[in-house]
């Protein structure tokens, strides 16, 4: 995929649910968090992270995946995934109907203590149970976060062989497993040359028919979409985003949102590249997010008038 020619299609991860909704300090109630996932997958959205399995002392905002996860059963069509931290969370993952586990580990040390209260080889150790775990019920896929695979609110700019070395030993781990490996920058402070640098390093080591790679990044610097768009011309065939711009991540200091899904759709639009989603009803749902008490939100599209959106 070369600069100036669009790949067909993008998909994208709608992960206002999961990293949007944690950053909300007073847990939404499970029927707001219904009506909004409601007007997303009306909007066209087809993946999305619906929540995450995590002690609910550590993220009280995501207690209720499991009942979304039970209120959505019956869309056959989606493909929702939930974050997990541990052997547990993908235990309980799987026993509510998640057929896609999102496993989390930081890149840098600080971080992921910070965030999991482990070090990375201790995770890495989960990953490994995770895998066993998932070998024995067949048809269940594996995402792998790496966070802070940029830049750590603590350690600062992160290499690409940090990133090669943390991959190369969940590899490793990952057998014949199909593999979707996000790059996350998990403070927004990448810019879109460390992101193709990183994408065109690490895609040229690690290659496989089971492996994909994603995007995962933060607006906090305005870098959202120039990111998102460099990690796809190298390599990224998915990326996730946030409707509305809604976030922050608690473990993550001065981050602000995922990008907006809409800013990403609008840039993709220009290159008539599909995404499946309806760029006006995705506003009307961002409209609904952007409401919801104390959520922080930060959208381009969404403040332009509307009959200026085309
Ligand atoms: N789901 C639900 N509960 C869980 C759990 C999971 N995946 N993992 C652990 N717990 C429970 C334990 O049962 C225990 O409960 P108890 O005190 O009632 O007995 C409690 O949480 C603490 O368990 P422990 O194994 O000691 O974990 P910890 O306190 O060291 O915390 C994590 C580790 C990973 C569970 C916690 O840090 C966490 O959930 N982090 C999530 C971070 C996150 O989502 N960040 C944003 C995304 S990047
Ligand atoms: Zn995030």
């Amino acid at each position: 995929m070369n600069l100036l020619s669009p790949p067909e299609r993008v998909d994208i991860v709608e992960v206002a649910p999961r990293d949007g909704f944690q950053s909300i300090r007073e847990p939404l109630p499970t029927d707001e968090k219904i009506r909004c996932i409601q007007l997303l997958i009306e909007a066209g959205v087809t993946r999305m992270e619906i929540g995450s399995f995590v002690s609910p002392r550590a993220i009280p905002q995501m207690a209720d995946t499991g009942a979304l996860v039970t209120a959505f059963a019956d869309r056959a069509a989606m493909r929702f995934s939930a974050l997990v931290p541990n052997l547990r969370g993908a235990e309980l993952a799987l026993t509510q109907g998640i057929r896609e586990l999102v496993f989390v580990v930081s890149v840098s040390e600080s971080h992921n203590q910070a965030n999991v209260r482990r070090s990375v080889a201790q995770s890495l150790e989960d990953l490994a149970r995770i895998v066993e775990l998932l070998a024995r019920e067949g048809n269940a896929c594996l995402r792998l976060d790496l966070g802070t695979s940029f830049d750590c609110p603590y350690e600062g700019s992160i290499a690409w062989h940090q990133v090669d070395d943390v991959l190369s030993q969940a590899r490793a781990l990952c057998g014949n497993l199909h593999l979707e490996v996000a790059l996350c920058d998990t403070t927004g402070r990448a810019t879109p040359y460390q992101v193709a640098e990183h994408f065109r390093q690490l895609v040229s080591r690690h290659q496989g028919p089971r492996l994909t790679w994603a995007f995962h990044g933060h607006d906090t610097y305005g870098m959202g979409v120039a990111n998102a768009l460099f990690a796809i011309h190298h390599g990224a065939t998915t990326v996730d985003t946030a409707c509305a711009g809604l976030g922050g991540c608690p473990f993550a200091p001065g981050a602000t949102g995922n990008t907006a899904t809409e800013d990403l759709v609008y840039a993709l639009n220009g290159g008539q590249v599909y995404s499946g989603i309806d760029l006006s009803r995705l506003l009307a749902a961002a409209d609904v997010i952007a409401a919801l008490p104390g959520g922080q939100t930060a959208s381009h599209l969404r403040l332009v008038p509307r009959d200026r959106v085309a």
